[in-house]
């Protein structure tokens, strides 16, 4: 309800004696507690210059005139006191008409006279006092309204004043009441209504009808609900709204009374109504309010604030700046559109960067490695035509290799780019690095092409031995031509066989990036995943299960994740090559990442997206942001029962394809087992990256990369001495991953 006990009201004083002056300071505390403030004469002066502005100023002229308007009374009893009780200060002011003629006479003729008149009938009610203060202030200042009501519940924090205006002695009261303080401090006679509970379904109907229905509601809160209940009741009663969101100073204006059947917010807030907002989740929220804030428009230094908000910031910036700024823009459109004098509804921007333009700053040019043609098929026919094969292979049916194909295309790659072409001849399976797919960051010597390539090698051995046939495989079989990584083929078996992988097995083999709550590794799962490469000696794998070891490995792999996003190559391939951000486009292209596959809540998604501006990470770098981004894989690597390492005695290409046949082998089997396996490798190609060439990293990001591998060494020592292949993390969860597409075959393949 409308708060009727306000201490900060003042009270209109009029006195007929003077005694009656000095007897109100005396039973106020005297004169040493009240102070006590007479300017009249000032005023009267400035009074008689406004009713006169043709003439000079002069005291002979005034001087009657005054006398006139005394009648022979004393002019301490002339006009009003105003008694400011919390502040014991008596302040002698004009009668309302004079200080009304005088506090609007610099108005004129911006605001005529009738204008003026014409607004002083008018309600304005404002919402959320934050950043509606300012507004209600520079209303209040040029009289733009009769009564305004303010409602805010909250009260003032020291981080609030920033924007707001009071003093440090006025912290913890509430901003409602502070509003119609410092109003009445300008305009004591202005009628204010204050409704320190905030709008609420309880006090809506008093708010918008109570003693005159609003002419104008201005809506600057934060809360969804309370944005929607404002302007379905705005909607209900013809009441325009006007919104001023001072980031770019965006202003939405809604004239209801214009157009009763408008959409809430020009349709931004879609079906939205107070009866589904009390189901919704937070979650569900944050999806609704996006659009009506426009993520996408927002200014690149308030997308880089969203992105610390909760990891180096509690809460969005606004700036006294802006919010001056947006006030005074409200507060004309509010005066426009009570004088009728515009009709627009529409979302609009005041933006000072685009009115004021500076020269376009040279930007930095991504560097990028370019992008190879696609492989042409006739020359690779050509090739293999010319190349010696073993004749005494054993030639696949049809169905076989349809098999063979679909067992080696579902083999993981790297931001799912599936970097090969495969081509079938005389028995043998040639499978080809087609780069044109691979070109990343992330693949530096084309390690993690390697590794994938190496998936599909050990997918074509577990078809083998489905089918009862042996796979024979040499890896790059024509010297110095590298484009060609591997030459199958196979062998009948004349003994029944065996294998510890199937191939059912093999299709069920995902990544899944979804997690549940922690569980231990069971020891015969880890020693099902030690045991399948037990015997062998180049490959070895490390489970670190201890989970204080593991947060210390979390941070590790979330900061070089952190450091790709920053870096400028790294976040173009991220988000130009790799993400797929709808399903739509997943299912056209058929590769990279499907944004569904990334297990992110709604709020993560969105700050990925605000990440997706290069302008906006430079802001991010620039304030060594970016925490946020560590947040998903901390908190699945918490999840998890354990992170594997596995690691080779060198780092060369036959190491990678080697040590992708033992990852596939790894990674079918976890599946298997029921557990969850993501791999997590950015840290490992990005040192393998700052270790060598070192291109496309700074020196600073160089030097960061090698200081986390020193605290990696620390925590696995087996990485002194062996190179780290592949990053991955296990857990169990009961929840089901989308799985990721692959191209069709025939993209994939090369036909005779
Ligand atoms: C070498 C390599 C590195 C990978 N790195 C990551 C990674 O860092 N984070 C991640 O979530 N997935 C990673 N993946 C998983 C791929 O994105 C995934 O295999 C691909 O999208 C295909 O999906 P699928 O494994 O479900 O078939 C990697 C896969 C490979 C083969």
């Amino acid at each position: 309800m409308e708060d009727l006990t306000l201490q900060v009201q003042p009270v209109i004083l009029k006195f007929t004696q003077v005694f009656e002056i000095e007897e109100f300071v005396s039973s106020n505390g005297g004169a040493t507690r009240v102070k006590v403030y007479d300017s009249i004469d000032l005023q009267l002066r400035d009074l008689y210059k406004c009713l006169h502005p043709q003439i000079p100023f002069s005291i002979k002229a005034y001087e009657p005139w005054l006398a006139s308007k005394l009648t022979g009374k004393d002019i301490l009893l002339y006009g009003n006191w105003i008694w400011y009780s919390y502040e014991n200060e008596l302040v002698h002011l004009l009668p309302e008409e004079e200080f009304i003629t005088v506090r609007t006479s610099r108005n004129k003729y911006k605001i005529t006279g009738e204008e003026q008149a014409l607004l002083q009938e008018k309600i304005i009610g404002i919402v959320g006092l934050s950043v509606g203060q300012t507004i209600a202030i520079a209303i209040a200042m040029e009289r733009g309204a009769g009564e305004i009501r303010l409602a805010d519940f909250d009260t003032v924090d020291l981080s609030n004043l920033n924007r707001l205006r009071c003093s440090i002695a006025d912290l913890a009261l509430n901003k409602a009441e502070i509003c119609a303080r410092e109003i009445w401090r300008i305009d004591p006679y202005l009628k204010i209504r204050v409704f320190k509970d905030g709008l609420q379904e309880n006090n809506i109907e008093a708010f918008f009808t109570e003693g005159g229905k609003l002419d104008l509601l201005i809506e600057e809160c934060d809360a969804l609900d309370i944005k929607v209940l404002a302007r379905y009741k705005a909607k209900e009663l013809g009441i325009p709204v006007l919104m001023e969101t001072n980031d770019r100073c965006l202003i939405d204006i809604e004239r209801f009374d214009l157009e009763p059947n408008r959409p809430l917010l020009h349709g931004l807030m879609g079906d939205l109504n107070p009866g589904l907002l009390k189901g919704l989740s937070q979650e569900e929220k944050i999806s609704y309010l996006m659009p009506m804030v426009g993520l996408q428009a927002l200014s690149e230094r308030m997308k880089a604030s969203m992105i610390e908000v909760q990891s180096s910031i509690n809460s969005w910036p606004q700036l006294a700046s802006a919010v001056t700024m947006g006030a005074g823009v409200a507060a004309e459109l509010s005066r426009k559109i009570l004088l009728n004098e515009s009709t627009v509804s529409g979302r609009f921007y005041v933006d000072l960067d685009l009115l004021i333009p500076e020269p376009p700053k040279s930007f930095q040019i991504t560097e990028t490695e370019s992008r190879p043609q696609l492989l042409d098929p006739a020359i690779l026919k050509a090739f293999i035509k010319g190349f010696r094969v073993d004749p005494k292979v054993e030639v696949l049916s049809d169905e076989e290799k349809e098999g063979l194909l679909s067992a080696c295309l579902h083999a993981p790659s790297g931001g799912n780019c599936q970097p090969w072409k495969f081509y079938f001849h005389r028995g043998h399976l040639f499978i080809f690095h087609e780069a044109h797919h691979s070109v990343s960051m992330l693949d530096y010597g084309n390690f993690g092409t390697y590794l994938s390539i190496g998936a599909v090698i050990e997918n074509a051995r577990i078809f083998a031995y489905s089918k009862g046939l042996i796979l024979h495989y040499n890896y790059f079989p024509a010297a110095g031509y590298t484009t060609l990584v591997a030459d199958l083929h196979f062998e009948k078996s004349s003994e029944l066989l065996s294998y510890p992988l199937s191939l059912s097995e093999l299709f069920n083999r995902h990544t899944n990036r979804l997690f549940s709550e922690r569980k231990e590794l069971a020891l015969s799962d880890e020693n099902n995943l030690l045991d399948l490469i037990g015997s062998n000696r180049i490959a070895q794998l490390t489970l670190i299960k201890n989970t204080d070891q593991m947060k210390e490995l979390a941070e590790i792999l979330t900061e070089a994740e952190k450091l790709l996003l920053l870096n400028a190559r790294g976040h173009q391939d991220i988000f130009e090559r790799e993400i797929r951000w709808t399903k739509e486009e997943a299912e056209s292209k058929k590769d990279g990442i499907d944004l569904a596959t990334l297990n992110m809540s709604k709020a993560e998604a969105i700050a990925l997206k605000v990440a997706g501006s290069r302008h906006v990470m430079e802001w991010v770098s620039k304030i060594d942001g970016g925490e946020a981004f560590k947040r998903n894989t901390k908190k699945a690597i918490a999840a998890s029962s354990a992170v594997g390492i596995l690691t080779m005695p060198f780092q060369t290409a036959e190491a990678y394809l080697h040590g992708g046949e033992v990852m596939e082998k790894l990674w079918i089997k976890s599946n298997s087992l029921g557990l969850a396996f993501q791999p997590v490798t950015q840290f490992s190609y990005l040192l393998a990256r700052a270790n060598n060439n070192g291109e496309s990293l700074n020196s600073t990001e160089k030097e960061r990369l090698k200081l986390l591998h020193r605290q990696l060494q620390a925590i696995v020592p087996q990485t002194k001495s062996r190179e780290i292949v592949f990053i991955f993390r296990i857990g169990y969860t009961e929840k089901e991953a989308v799985k990721s597409l692959r191209r069709e075959i025939s993209k994939m393949k090369i036909y005779d």
